[in-house]
């Protein structure tokens, strides 16, 4: 049995979180303790993903999304942007193939007007070659924050002439609008911070915070994530109590 079916066989369906959002870090330092270019720590990390998807797909995991460069990583040195891009190029040109015959669904969230044309291109033809698939919403930001994504939708209500909004209002016009909030968020690398990422979904969404490094996350360690998620209590400020039993922890 491989580890991907222990986690679809272990953890009940109603138990595997709807959406999962990750900050994928620790690349750079997956490459230096072996000696290796930082870049080659992100392209593990492309494999990885690839890996993640395939596991989330079986578990039943409907949405991934996926913080894959921040509006603050355009401050890298030039040569390792230069690397991410062409490695999202690339992504977009190969991978998708094998991710459309897989039934998945792509799409980028971020500002894209900051990307090169053939990037912008080749988002726009992964997510027209994927949008009718009904597999795992692969979701990819990209130029993305958190904070920028709320100012985007807010500045849009103004451009409508809205005076006075609600949170449904916000939610419509963020990046995202139909998928379920996250439930659980994963951030490998050692930090414990959102570091701008869907700081408005991200409201009740479970935290879990793993040393392990982005290159080093593997089936066990999703597992490891799923697990944890599933001894959560999730309350959305109700007392324990008032929850069903089925879903109050001892
Ligand atoms: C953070 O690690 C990682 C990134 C900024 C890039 C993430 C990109 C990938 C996983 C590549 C695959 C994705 C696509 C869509 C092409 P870090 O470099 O900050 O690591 P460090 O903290 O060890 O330096």
């Amino acid at each position: 049995m491989t580890r991907a079916s222990s986690t679809q066989s272990i953890l009940p369906r109603t138990q595997i979180p709807r959406h999962v959002a990750v900050i994928m870090d620790g690349n750079g330092r997956w490459a230096k303790k072996r000696f290796l270019p930082r870049v080659m720590g992100h392209k593990r990390g492309l494999d990885v993903l690839e890996n993640m998807c395939r596991v989330c797909s079986q578990a039943g995991v409907e949405y991934l999304t996926v913080f894959a460069f921040s509006t603050e990583n355009w401050r890298r040195p030039a040569d390792e942007v230069s690397f991410l891009m062409g490695l999202f190029l690339s992504a977009l040109q190969k991978k998708v193939i094998k991710m459309h015959e897989n039934g998945l669904r792509l799409k980028v969230i971020g500002n894209r007007s900051r990307f090169a044309p053939e990037i912008q291109q080749g988002i726009l033809q992964a997510e027209e070659l994927t949008q009718n698939n009904q597999g795992l919403t692969l979701t990819i930001a990209a130029d993305y924050g958190g904070r920028w994504d709320i100012l985007q939708a807010a500045n849009a209500l103004i451009a409508e002439g809205k005076t006075h909004i609600s949170e449904d209002d916000l939610t419509q016009k963020l990046m995202l609008p139909d998928a379920p909030e996250p439930d659980l968020f994963i951030r490998t690398g050692g930090e414990t911070r959102i570091s701008n990422f869907m700081l408005w979904q991200m409201a009740y969404a479970e935290l879990y915070f793993t040393d392990v490094l982005w290159p080093d996350f593997n089936d066990e360690e999703i597992h490891r994530a799923f697990t944890s998620f599933t001894q959560r209590e999730r309350r959305f400020g109700r007392t324990s109590e008032q929850l069903p039993i089925e879903q109050q922890r001892p």
